[in-house]
């Protein structure tokens, strides 16, 4: 249930499945076996490559980069009580983040290639970019696990918030409110924030994975629960490949696990190439293109898309600071109430995460993101104020 051995299976150990722990014996598997309940299981990194950075990197993440500003820590702009104070800087990322501004990537048209074929039994996604439903994944095969911006509804009363009055509020920055009369509650897209549950899709769907034949890992970093725990309700002899820059979760413990340690986009080219999938995928790819200009910009060079992804960052955090400054004293009254907030002994936890994570658990998860930070110089303790005793003073959960 989750907690795998972290140690990598050791070379003599020969896999059960597969004749070897490669990507040409995953291809040979798919074919000559007739796999069809492919699920895949992704995060933000596979989005990266169309401009939206993902949240944990060490420079280029949506945490390291708010952790500068003034939040109480970088994941307020996700917790339901923030934002309830302060909706301000969620609606700064939003602007940014807003679904219709992006392509999907090749690996988006990877999982509706799997689709098309009849290959694809769930794609599981920590996504809110909606970039799945736009690379033509249908809506029956794709789990939400952390909502998206496709719907948006009035936190107090729930009623549903029109799509195009909230795409038009979004576009000029302003905070939509709800329009049945006497509520006026705020408004917030249907993406789970700290402290909300996940959707009933991912619930009625996580026993999938244990009936599966093959399982794809992509572009996560496997730490939030319950999420991180689907690749171990896969069945031990059925193969699961990951295409990360970075070996995560328990990926790499068993023997028919394979790892692809490299860009997804990468990654997944060389499994359409060893099925004989390369020119259809690329076809696929080809009709998400908007513009002949823009496949210009998705193939820049890595320098220059990392460039690109770096100024995009950027550009978020100074409208996040921007509206952070304005809302100063509104953040100092906050900040005196998130303090006398009753203390519930409940564990606010970052969207996605269960209720089922533990205070010491989500410490020790922290512990162990602060000291990534802080071996590679972007410290965010106070993120995490409870880790650092120097920040005492702040909030902290
Ligand atoms: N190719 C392959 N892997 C990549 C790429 C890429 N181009 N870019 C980033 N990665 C990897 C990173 O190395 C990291 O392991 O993808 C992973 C991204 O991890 P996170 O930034 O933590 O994103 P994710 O796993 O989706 O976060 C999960 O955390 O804050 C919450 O709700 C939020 O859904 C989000 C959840």
């Amino acid at each position: 249930m989750g907690n795998e051995a972290s140690t990598p299976v050791s070379e003599d150990v020969p896999p059960i499945t597969l004749t070897a722990r490669t990507v040409e014996a995953v291809a040979d598997y798919i074919k000559k076996n007739n796999v069809k309940r492919i699920v895949v299981m992704t995060g933000a990194g596979i989005s990266t490559s169309a401009g939206i950075p993902d949240f944990r990197s060490p420079n280029t993440g949506l945490y390291a980069n708010l952790a500068r500003l003034n939040l109480p820590y970088a994941e307020a702009v996700f917790d339901i009580s923030y934002f309830r104070n302060n909706p301000r800087p969620f609606y700064e990322l939003a602007h940014e983040l807003y679904p219709g501004k992006y392509r999907p990537t090749v690996t988006h048209s990877f999982i509706s290639l799997l689709n098309k074929k009849g290959m694809l039994l769930k794609a599981f996604t920590q996504n809110i970019d909606c970039l799945e439903r736009e690379a033509g994944v249908p809506g029956d095969k794709l789990v939400e696990a952390h909502g998206s911006f496709a719907t948006q509804r009035c936190i107090d009363c729930g009623t549903e918030f029109p799509d195009d009055r909230m795409k038009d509020t979004v576009a000029i920055k302003e905070i939509p409110y709800c329009e049945r009369t006497r509520c006026e509650g705020l408004v917030k897209p249907d993406i789970v924030f700290f402290g909300e549950a996940l959707p009933e899709s991912f619930h009625r769907s996580r026993s999938l994975p244990a009936s599966a034949d093959l399982a794809i890992v992509m572009g996560t970093s496997l730490t939030v629960q319950p999420f991180a725990s689907l690749p171990s309700f896969v069945r031990e002899e059925t193969p699961r490949i990951l295409i990360n820059l970075e070996r995560v979760g328990g990926l790499g413990s068993r023997a028919d696990d394979v790892l692809l340690l490299e860009d997804c986009d990468s990654g997944v080219r060389k499994l359409a190439d060893a099925l004989g999938w390369r020119d259809e995928l690329e076809e696929l790819w080809e009709t998400t293109n908007p513009s002949r200009s823009e496949r210009k910009k998705q193939e820049a060079k890595p320098k220059d898309k990392q460039a690109d992804l770096d100024a995009r960052i950027e550009e978020l955090t100074r409208g996040v600071d921007k509206t952070l400054k304005l809302s100063e004293d509104h953040q100092r009254q906050f900040e005196k109430d998130f303090a006398k907030r009753p203390d519930t002994g409940k564990l606010d936890v970052p969207a996605g995460l269960a209720k089922s994570v533990t205070a010491a658990e989500h410490k020790k998860q922290s512990e162990g993101e602060v000291n990534d930070r802080k071996s590679n110089g972007s410290d965010l303790s106070h993120i995490y104020p409870h880790l650092d005793s120097k920040s005492v003073d702040k909030p902290s959960l």
